[in-house]
């Protein structure tokens, strides 16, 4: 019942932290992902310092790795990542010749679906759908207390279902994908634009940043909201209603009992969650005459995806154990 190591490599942050059994965490660290333009090794790097500062006060056994792109079936491979300089990069294998420990890969959404089972918003669901909502979405199906990876280990994109033809350009190379609607990226984007077409409903948010438009960031948005500003709370709307489009989408394909939303933008909470309830329920396709899912917020916030993988990294090292 050690403790194990988990890492959530983001496309914005990365953040390490040191978990124990019941999913409570010893002590975290956190850095900025390092630039796309960067090589994949250097993400690598960034991963194995993170790992020796901690090791310095606790015994790392195994690592864990959410990581913001397409994990293959092997769990060693990260094939693609829209957000991060990875292409067909053999991960797992790296890291563990390097750090000399088990180590455990795989989807960052993935892992916080894990976590939010676990010890969050999902326990006990035998259905459940996460929805990540950071740079991109990430998405997880885990039902029967599984992870569903599909046949190539890449189910689960739902940020890149097209949800608008010939919409916004993607970095996954497509236009018009759901995470250019409902992302934090996507709040930013839009919050930026109405700042630099000096909109009068920004005059409010181009104070706060005084007139440094690219310090416009999502938690200011979020933070003016609350506040009351008009154009904020619109956005996150926008943001929600988005949200249960795609929801409702995910619904008919899928059909769970729940969705856990997290990531960084779930923490607008109501102001987010509220409109995306409205939109999925007209959108919802046989609404009134089905069982409706029911769509709550992460409880381990942002700390899901790292969470996660720490967990799974101690179950790999168990059957790593019991193999040698
Ligand atoms: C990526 C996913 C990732 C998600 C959240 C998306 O753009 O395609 O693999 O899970 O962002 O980080
Ligand atoms: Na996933
Ligand atoms: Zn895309």
């Amino acid at each position: 019942r050690v403790p194990t190591v988990g890492i959530d490599i983001g496309g914005t942050k990365v953040m390490a932290g040191v978990v124990d059994a019941d999913g409570q965490i010893l002590e975290k660290v956190r850095t900025e992902t390092p630039d796309k333009s960067k090589s994949p090794k250097v993400v690598e790097d960034t991963i194995c310092e993170l790992v020796l500062d901690l090791s310095d006060r606790h015994d790392v056994h195994a690592v864990g790795i959410g990581a913001a792109g397409w994990v293959d079936a092997d769990r060693n491979r990260v094939l693609f990542a829209p957000h991060l300089s990875w292409r067909n990069e053999p991960l797992r294998d790296s890291l563990q010749s390097r750090l000399a420990v088990p180590v455990m890969v795989d989807n960052d959404a993935n892992t916080a679906a894990w976590a939010e089972w676990r010890f969050g918003a999902g326990a006990g669901e035998d259905h459940l759908v996460m929805i990540t909502l950071g740079t991109g979405i990430g998405g997880a199906i885990l039902e029967d207390g599984q992870v569903k990876r599909g046949k190539y280990g890449v189910a689960g994109e739902f940020g890149h279902m097209q949800v608008v033809p010939g919409g916004h350009r993607c970095p996954c190379g497509n236009r018009g994908c759901w995470e250019q609607y409902s992302s934090g990226n996507a709040l930013v984007r839009e919050a930026r634009e109405l700042a630099a077409a000096d909109s009068p409903v920004a005059y409010n948010i181009i104070d706060r940043v005084k007139g440094q438009i690219p310090e416009i960031t999502g938690p200011l948005i979020t933070e003016l909201a609350r506040e009351g500003d008009a154009m904020c709370v619109e956005l996150l709307q926008d943001i929600g209603q988005w949200l249960g489009v795609g929801i409702a989408n995910l619904a008919a394909a899928l059909d769970p009992s729940c969705f856990v939303i997290g990531g960084g933008v779930s923490a607008a909470d109501d102001l987010l969650i509220g409109p995306a309830r409205d939109a999925f329920r007209r959108h919802l396709t046989g609404r009134g005459y089905r069982p409706e899912a029911r769509i709550t917020q992460a409880q381990l916030g942002p700390e899901a995806g790292m969470v996660g993988a720490a967990d799974l990294a101690r179950l790999v090292a168990r059957r790593f154990r019991r193999a040698n």
